[in-house]
């Protein structure tokens, strides 16, 4: 077969955040499971990633943080290389947006683009946030989707219905930095003409190949050149990010979508340099004759990287266009989407803290949400785990290990007459079996496929071995024992080299048992795997290969994540300033507790009686019955506002409030009264400020 150039790239994550399920299963899982596959068929193949780390979601970060946002990439981007690492996600290089040789690339075929009359300059009207003097990007701004009615759509597409959003058609704006209505102010931005490059685009598009292209990113595609692609400003109000290179547009970025996708190509440059060879990209990038380019992808970034940089490419010239563009639907967490800001996520990394990665990795390719959303759900992972994982592949691999071990001195046996079983097995065996069946499934991205026929194929090993029942034919007929052990092995190696995309750990531990190499370039795709381990070949240490989870960690990776979804990780919420006027305008004094009674039927109300020398007496209900006994309370000193306006509460006029540390939502649980220092004779009724 001519060997092939196979380019592949998986989103770039903003490094903003840890890498959750969802990340994994849309867009490097099936990445990886594919490049693993290219590898094993021989192709020359390159895997490029990195972080992306412009654009509004790090600077939000860094607000919300009180850091700068190159702080927050740096603390970020090995954080996410290294998980991928421990994940098995085997990129050739993993580079990140904030380098100088990414900030060149983008500004050279930004100026390209530009150059050829590809942008025009527009007087933009955008959201100006008055409270704080400043324009707002549109991931600033939150509102009303104006095309599906989507409440909470932010300002640059709709989560919920994936289209691109203009700010300004938001219905009822808001500042996500100030909660305060925008106002709309002038600022000069380039757009790039979009308009213009639909022809090329969807000539493109229409081209036969593209009839393999999964349906829901035909249709996206479909529905925006039906409705016409409009021109899209590239450059942006914001100090984070890659300065546009012209003059007139000091101050001004790119905007990070034009630059994030351009970071394959400057990830692949790095690489090159790195390799000694710095014109070595091109080779990917520029030979549209003979370069398969693959982006995997989330749903989310079908406009952007089958529209958009299609586009830039085009008009650049030289490129490569996409083969295809497998874009996966979600992956949920019951029922609703991952959220890295609202925290509600399974943490790649936690995972990885307690679990090996296979299997995650097998679980998530059987439940890939390759055509519709699908649902994470732990059980189910310990299921396939327990039932198909240690149960089935180890049970097989193992049975049939020890059993050469025990029997025949850990050496494979030879092979004689083939009966009616073996035979069948030989059909699995053989260059069109196994390995066209799921290769064929790699190949065109329907991982769900390739595992559900692993999955078979594991199944009929262990039935051939009970069929077989070697343990009966070891003392009835030895030469077909040996046979049946010889097919074994061979069926246990069939299995190693079929399951290494989607389990590599595990495949090369199944090598070092079998005694083989545990080099992956020594086991290639697609060979005839009856005849691979010769006879009287020694095989080497046994282990189990998967190893049971049990229920109680299972309940412990599930604390984690239900953990995750309480509030309390969230920032705290600033609350705005006042005035010192407005302060002033709280009476607060010291009182003594001259009584204190339990108010009847209240789960959490005490009433007091308060001395407050000369405002006189009050009565006050405060929430903090269970936490003092009531007696111990009386001749304690606290503090009260005595000018909050009177409240009835359970039938009682409570004339004030007293002061109290609080926890919970809107101050909702009582932890402890704030008392005067005991040491200073402080008469009732002194004014606090
Ligand atoms: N950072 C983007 C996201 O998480 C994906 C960018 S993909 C890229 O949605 F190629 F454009 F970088
Ligand atoms: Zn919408």
């Amino acid at each position: 077969m001519k060997k092939k150039k196979v380019l592949v790239t998986s989103a770039l994550p903003y490094a903003n955040g840890p890498i959750h399920l969802g990340h994994l299963a849309g867009a490097y899982l099936p990445a990886d499971i594919f490049v693993r596959f290219c590898r094993l068929c021989g192709h020359d193949v390159l895997y490029v990633g990195g972080t992306d780390e412009h654009g509004v979601p790090i600077t939000i970060s860094a607000d919300r943080q009180g850091i700068t946002p190159q702080q927050v990439v740096d603390k970020w981007y090995p954080h996410i290389r290294d998980t991928f690492e421990r994940a098995g996600i085997s990129f050739d290089h993993f580079s990140r947006t904030s380098l100088p040789i990414h900030h060149q690339t983008s500004q050279d075929i930004f100026l390209r683009l530009h150059e050829q009359g590809l942008m025009t300059a527009r007087t933009q009207r955008q959201l100006y946030d008055e409270q704080l003097e400043r324009f707002l990007p549109d991931r600033y701004v939150e509102g009303t989707c104006n095309f599906c009615g989507y409440d909470q759509c932010s300002g640059d597409q709709c989560e919920k219905c994936g289209k691109p959003i203009d700010p300004l058609e938001l219905k009822t704006p808001r500042s996500k930095l100030s909660g305060s209505t925008p106002v709309v102010r002038e600022t000069e931005h380039l757009y790039l003409k979009l308009d213009k490059l639909q022809p090329r685009l969807e000539k493109w598009l229409s081209k036969p190949d593209k009839k393999y292209w999964k349906e829901n990113v035909l249709n996206f595609c479909r529905g925006m050149f039906k409705d016409g692609l409009k021109e899209r400003a590239v450059t942006r109000d914001l100090s984070w990010g890659i300065p546009v290179p012209l003059p007139g547009y000091e101050g001004k970025v790119l905007y990070v979508w034009f630059d994030a996708t351009i970071g394959y190509i400057s990830s692949t440059r790095e690489w090159a340099e790195q390799q000694g060879d710095p014109e070595l990209w091109k080779k990917y990038w520029w030979d549209q004759k003979n370069t398969r380019l693959v982006h995997f992808i989330g749903k989310d970034n079908i406009f952007f990287h089958v529209l958009m940089f299609p586009a830039t490419l085009m008009a650049y010239g030289h490129y490569v266009l996409p083969e295809n563009v497998p874009a996966n639907e979600y992956l949920n967490l019951e029922g609703l989407k991952f959220s890295t800001s609202r925290n509600f996520a399974v943490w790649l990394h936690d995972y990885l803290d307690r679990f090996e990665p296979d299997p995650l990795r097998y679980y998530l390719c059987s439940n890939m949400p390759e055509n519709r959303d699908t649902d994470f759900n732990i059980r189910e992972f310990q299921a396939h785990n327990n039932n198909e994982l240690a149960d089935t592949v180890g049970n097989f691999i193992n049975r049939t290990l020890t059993f050469i071990n025990r029997y025949f001195d850990g050496k494979v046996p030879a092979r004689s007459t083939l009966g009616e079983l073996d035979r069948k097995m030989m059909v699995w065996l053989s260059k069109e079996g196994i390995s066209d069946d799921v290769g064929m499934f790699f190949d065109t991205f329907r991982f769900r496929a390739a595992a559900n026929v692993f999955g078979e194929f594991s199944r009929f090993c262990n039935k051939y071995f009970n069929d077989k029942a070697p343990w009966k034919s070891r003392k009835s007929d030895l030469a077909d024992c040996a046979t049946t052990l010889n097919i074994c092995a061979h069926a246990a190696y069939a299995m190693s080299v079929a399951m290494f995309p989607i389990m590599p750990f595990s495949a090369v531990k199944i090598w070092k048992q079998l005694g083989l190499s545990e080099k992956w370039e020594d086991h290639p795709w697609s060979q005839d795997y009856s005849a691979k381990i010769p006879e009287g070949h020694k095989i080497g240490p046994v282990e189990v290969l998967f190893p049971k989870i049990d229920d109680e960690a299972i309940a412990d990776q599930e604390a984690t994540y239900k953990d995750n979804q309480q509030p309390q990780k969230e920032e705290p919420a600033k609350t705005p300033e006042i005035a010192f006027d407005d302060f002033l305008k709280l009476d607060i004094r010291v009182a003594l507790v001259k009584d204190a009674q339990e108010v009847p039927k209240s789960k959490k109300l005490l009433k007091l009686t308060l001395d407050v020398g000369e405002l006189g007496e009050r009565t006050v209900c405060a929430g903090i019955k269970g936490q003092y006994a009531p007696e111990a309370l009386v001749g304690r000193k606290v503090l009260m506002v005595a000018n909050l306006a009177p409240r009835k509460v359970m039938g009682i006029e409570s004339q004030g409030m007293v002061l109290a540390a609080v926890a919970g939502e809107g101050g909702s649980e009582a932890l402890g009264l704030t008392t005067v220092d005991p040491e200073r004779d402080l008469p009732p009724g002194t004014r606090i400020s």
